[in-house]
């Protein structure tokens, strides 16, 4: 049976959290003097929301998950770094990651003195089988599970993430930072039946608000008010609260762009594979590409030159280059620029 104390640190079990003037009083007092607020108003004299209550809200009739389910962060990093804070001790627990993938879980591994356990992916990016899986799970602390993946473009099937959640003893993270890119299931889905189970999605992608700092965690509530303990008071801004709202609730918009970027990807990867210095071109299920090129050192720094600026991934695979999908217009300058380059 997952027990949320079970793997929660010592330290963080017996914290008695900091309580902010906002936090002890919630009403709608005429006259707020506990706070140390300038009292007049700039829009912005008061402190925010600690618990960003009409945002969750807002999520919460979206995504069909109780608020007590909700953690808000600034930026999906920020809920990685923490969930580290929170269920992974230093030097005992590791953090197990299957790369290629995002490299914030490693460096915030590194950050807080976490031992990294590298499970790699098979040759078409797909996860291992839950034999190895397991072989490689040595002790509790944070399992990821980036779907679709960055930077290789793919996503993974629930039945696996479940298989592998069923088989630890941490949390499994599933981090869905571009899952509206994607005719894939969210695994939200599995969070009902499944204790230990967290899942990253943000503004910061589809909804073209990456400068707002704006990433939501589904979870287990416990999982959720251990978060909340330990979060700095006031993390999310007035401002963000509130335009955070307004992209959620008016979503027209967004849906058009991701549309739009869907259909250039699929353009994109077309033109891509006629390009002869191009070895081979990933399916994508975000709103990126990662193509594997002869010479991508070369076409990196002549892209660069010509104003280009795209991912080098050579570091994690060999020869590859990850490109976002951009607007019509900055595509149709990339392809221009790739040709001229291969020619
Ligand atoms: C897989 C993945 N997760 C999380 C993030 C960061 O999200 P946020 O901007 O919400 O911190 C990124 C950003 O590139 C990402 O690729």
């Amino acid at each position: 049976m997952f027990n949320i104390d079970n793997i929660t640190r010592k330290n963080i079990r017996e914290l008695t959290p900091y309580s902010s003037a906002r936090n002890e009083y919630t009403g709608s007092a005429i006259i707020l003097l506990d706070a140390n607020e300038n009292p007049y108003n700039t829009d912005l004299n008061r402190y925010p929301d600690p618990y960003q209550l009409e945002l969750k809200k807002t999520i919460s009739d979206i995504k069909g998950v109780d608020i007590e389910q909700l953690f808000i962060g600034n930026g999906s990093d920020e809920a990685i770094d923490l969930l580290f804070r929170a269920f992974c001790e230093p030097r005992e627990d590791k953090a197990y990651i299957f790369p290629p993938t995002y490299g914030m879980y490693k460096v915030s591994a590194k950050i807080n003195n976490v031992e990294v356990i590298e499970i790699k992916l098979n040759e078409n990016f797909h996860l291992p089988s839950i034999e190895v899986t397991k072989e490689n799970l040595i002790s509790k602390g944070l399992l990821f599970i980036c779907s679709p993946n960055n930077p290789t473009g793919n996503s993974h099937p629930l039945s696996s993430i479940k298989e592998i959640a069923n088989n630890f003893h941490g949390l499994v993270i599933v981090d869905e930072a571009y899952i509206d890119f994607s005719d894939s299931i969210s695994a939200i889905r599995l969070l009902p039946d499944t204790p230990n189970l967290v899942v990253l999605q943000t503004l910061s992608k589809a909804y073209g608000l990456a400068g707002l700092r704006l990433g939501i965690t589904y979870a287990n509530e416990n999982i959720i008010r251990v978060l909340n303990k330990i979060k700095p008071p006031y993390n999310i801004n007035s401002l963000s609260q509130h335009k955070g709202i307004e992209a959620l609730k008016n979503t027209a918009n967004v849906e058009n762009q991701i549309s739009s970027i869907i259909a250039q990807r699929i353009k994109l990867m077309n033109v891509l594979k006629k390009i002869k210095s191009i070895k081979q071109v990933y399916p994508s299920e975000a709103n990126f590409i990662l193509a594997i090129f002869e010479n991508p050192e070369i076409v990196f720094k002549e892209l660069q030159n010509k104003g280009i600026i795209i991912r080098n991934r050579t570091s994690q695979i060999p020869g590859g280059l990850r490109i976002t999908v951009g607007t019509p217009n900055q595509n149709i300058k990339l392809i221009q620029a790739l040709k001229a380059i291969a020619s």
